[in-house]
């Protein structure tokens, strides 16, 4: 891009045209790539800048602005209500299909129906979850835009259209037939969906359910500012009015010819033979459903080419020709019966619905969580309410919104129980959090008590094989265990009493149990399920500390050191050890026979000390002498007592004395306790550089 077309002062005439027709074709350049191409070519403060130069320029001549430069996107005052629109030839709408049954005889009765002996090559496609658009290009510049509405009469949004960035004011080529109808889906990305309803909440506003509604309601604004503010997408997928020019053969050719047009077309599209091609379409597109970046419910099949279409023909108001294969539903309406509460491990109550129960994303659901309270006032459900569920893939079902005009007469608010629905402790909230908790601990409520042992047996903490929920909701409820200590101190007589539960899979548990003790220092603080530590904090503890008395021992102000730890979760592990319950339970499981081999809790990948010698001195500022020997050794080296040339590094703390000395006279690596976790973290080779630059 030449320089001067970002040069302010005044152009002559000659140079103003040169520079505007140049800035024009740039921007539809970029919004091309971005929004068709999908790779875009310079960042979006880039694109605002020559969107601002343009709009400068275009100010000298304001009558000369041609309707399709991208400066015309957004005009004119709100309209009072959309204008109705007549399709021409009826916008209809595609039969579905759910089962491979309906697939197989879909493809028969096109084969039937063309007589046909050989496969029939079908364009498939996504049935994009958004709404319906038909655009109408007159000699290659957009004109209008219209809903489907009932298919024969739609809403004139072209002024909203003409927003929507991703639909080209002007088609590419030099010989745009004289009008050209393309048919396709306007919908909202996922994460332009999520950015939305942020900035809804954040003003205050209701958010929007879903993508759909969202493309929609921007869609059918009155005012195309608003529809402006929102990105909204469009794919091509079909045809209506075409003059001046013959029809593709296929629908395969008309939408390459509309991806040359620089009308956005999606790429997972195919083109294959018989039902078995379909089908394999199908699974192949389910299996990257939710990586795409858009919501889609099921595929479309389209005969492919256009004369074996008109041959087929259309029943009522849907093609022969195609049919839409729909995913299980991922969405559906059902009624809160009751709103009640969860409590969960770190005693935080989790409003749940209580759903009729109702089929969706194909499991039936009973119970959708609600998060929490104030989740609950913002999307204003009640008991009573038609809501929509959604259940994603193996997300959590939840309750999206309520559904206003099914709203009963006597719906009731939800109330946070004032105490503990499992031990009566009081719920308390304190100001800055948005979770209530039940004040009980683990002490007073069985549920945390549960939580925390599930916790602790989970396969990233303990990793205990076999020892279920329900097992341990029964090991709780008879009071044969309290703590997770109590886990180790099972007999084999006291499982094979409980309920399903026979001697074989008892002493499974047991062995397993058994196997559990050998973990890492990491594995061991995160099973104790302190509130704000995580796996990645649990292992940023054990490298830091290097061991258990270590993190027992550690203040606040020692915590925050730790890379990652900021002040709430600093209190939060000095509050837990804080409370000597849960010092004796960390003193009881090792007194049970939990340990950590790979010294100190650092991870050691593998025996990079192997040959290594080592000697160490003075006082080290985290680990004990013997820790450090333990992490040595299992990185595979030699710890010896004395420095001699043999010696490989030293290794030096606080008050380090003679072998200190002796290791500078002789030239030895000298490492400090950073330094030798480094070393036994990665190697000798970097080791070599931090000994270096001491
Ligand atoms: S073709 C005559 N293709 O599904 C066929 N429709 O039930 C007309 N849809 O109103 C539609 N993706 O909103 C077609 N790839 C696709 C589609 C698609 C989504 C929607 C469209 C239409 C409805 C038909």
């Amino acid at each position: 891009m030449s320089s001067d077309l970002f040069s302010a002062d005044l152009p002559s005439d000659e140079d103003w045209v040169k520079r505007v027709v140049a800035l024009r074709q740039k921007l539809r350049e970029l919004s091309l790539a971005y929004y068709v191409l999908d790779k875009p070519m310079v960042s979006d403060a880039e694109y605002d800048s020559l969107y601002k130069q343009l709009e400068l320029l275009e100010e000298k001549y304001p009558d000369l602005i041609p309707v399709d430069s991208p400066t015309q996107r957004v005009g004119g005052a709100p309209a009072e209500q959309f204008q109705q629109v007549r399709h021409v030839i009826p916008m209809l709408s595609l039969n579905n299909g759910f089962k491979d049954e309906d697939i197989i005889a879909f493809d028969k009765r096109v084969k039937d129906g063309l007589s046909s002996l050989t496969e029939i090559a079908y364009a498939t496609e996504l049935k994009f979850d958004g709404l319906a658009i038909s655009l109408r290009y007159e000699d290659g510049v957009l004109v209008g835009a219209a809903t489907r509405g009932d298919g024969t009469t739609g809403e004139n949004v072209t002024a909203n259209i003409r927003t929507v960035r991703a639909i080209p004011l002007r088609l590419h080529g030099d010989n745009p037939p004289q009008v050209l109808e393309v048919r396709g889906e306007v919908l909202m990305y996922k994460n332009d969906f999520a950015k939305l309803n942020q900035r809804q909440r954040d003003a205050g506003l209701k958010e929007f359910a879903n993508p759909r509604n969202a493309a929609a309601g921007s869609l059918r604004q009155l005012d195309s500012k608003i529809t402006a503010q929102r990105t909204l997408r469009f794919f091509a997928y079909g045809i209506g009015v075409l003059e001046g020019m013959d029809m593709p053969a296929s629908h395969s050719a008309l939408l390459d010819w509309y991806s040359s047009l620089g009308l956005p077309v999606c790429k997972e599209r195919a083109v294959v033979h018989g039902a078995e091609g379909l089908l394999k379409f199908y699974n192949g597109i389910g299996a990257k459903r939710g990586e795409l970046p858009y919501e889609i419910d099921g595929v479309v099949y389209k005969v492919d080419r256009l004369d074996q279409q008109q041959q087929l023909g259309f029943v009522s108001r849907a093609p022969r020709f195609a049919l839409a294969h729909k995913f299980p539903a991922q969405e559906a309406l059902t009624v809160v019966q009751g709103i009640e509460v969860q409590v969960g491990r770190t005693g935080a109550i989790t409003p749940v619905a209580r759903l009729v129960p109702v089929f969706v994303g194909g499991v039936t659901v009973t119970n959708a969580t609600l998060h929490n309270e104030d989740e609950v006032r913002r999307k204003d459900i009640q008991i009573g309410d038609t809501v929509i569920v959604r259940r994603a893939g193996d997300v959590i079902p939840e309750v999206v919104a309520y559904v206003p005009e099914s709203r009963p007469a006597d719906a009731k608010p939800f109330e946070m129980p004032k105490e503990c629905p499992v031990c009566g402790s009081p719920i308390v909230r304190l100001e800055e959090e948005a979770i209530a908790r039940c004040s009980g601990g683990w002490v007073k409520c069985s549920a945390q008590r549960k939580g925390g042992l599930q916790h602790f047996v989970s396969r990233r903490a303990m990793d205990v094989d076999g020892l279920g929920d329900q097992l341990i909701d029964q090991l709780v409820d008879k009071n044969v265990i309290t703590t997770a200590a109590d886990l180790y101190r099972l007999g084999l007589t006291s499982l094979a009493e409980l309920d399903r539960m026979a001697e074989k899979s008892a002493q499974n548990v047991i062995d397993a149990l058994e196997k559990s003790k050998s973990t890492t220092l990491a594995r061991f603080i995160y099973s104790l399920g302190i509130r704000h530590v995580g796996e990645a904090t649990a292992k940023e503890l054990a490298r830091h500390f290097g061991n258990m008395d270590a993190v027992l021992a550690a203040t606040e102000e020692q915590l925050l050191e730790v890379a990652d730890i900021g002040p709430v979760v600093a209190r939060s592990i000095i509050s837990f050890f804080e409370d000597s319950l849960n010092v004796e339970l960390v003193n009881q499981l090792r007194a049970a026979g939990i340990h950590w081999t790979e010294g100190a809790g650092v991870e050691i990948q593998a025996k990079t000390l192997a040959g290594k010698i080592f000697v160490l001195t003075g006082t080290l500022p985290t680990m004990s002498r013997d820790d450090a020997a333990q992490m040595i050794e299992a990185a595979g080296g030699k710890v010896s007592g004395s420095v001699s040339k043999k010696t490989s590094y030293v290794v030096a703390g606080a008050e380090a004395g003679s072998k200190l000395a002796k290791a500078e006279e002789l030239g030895i690596a000298i490492l400090d306790e950073d330094a030798l976790v480094a070393l036994v973290q990665s190697g000798p080779q970097d080791a070599a550089d931090v000994a270096a630059t001491e």
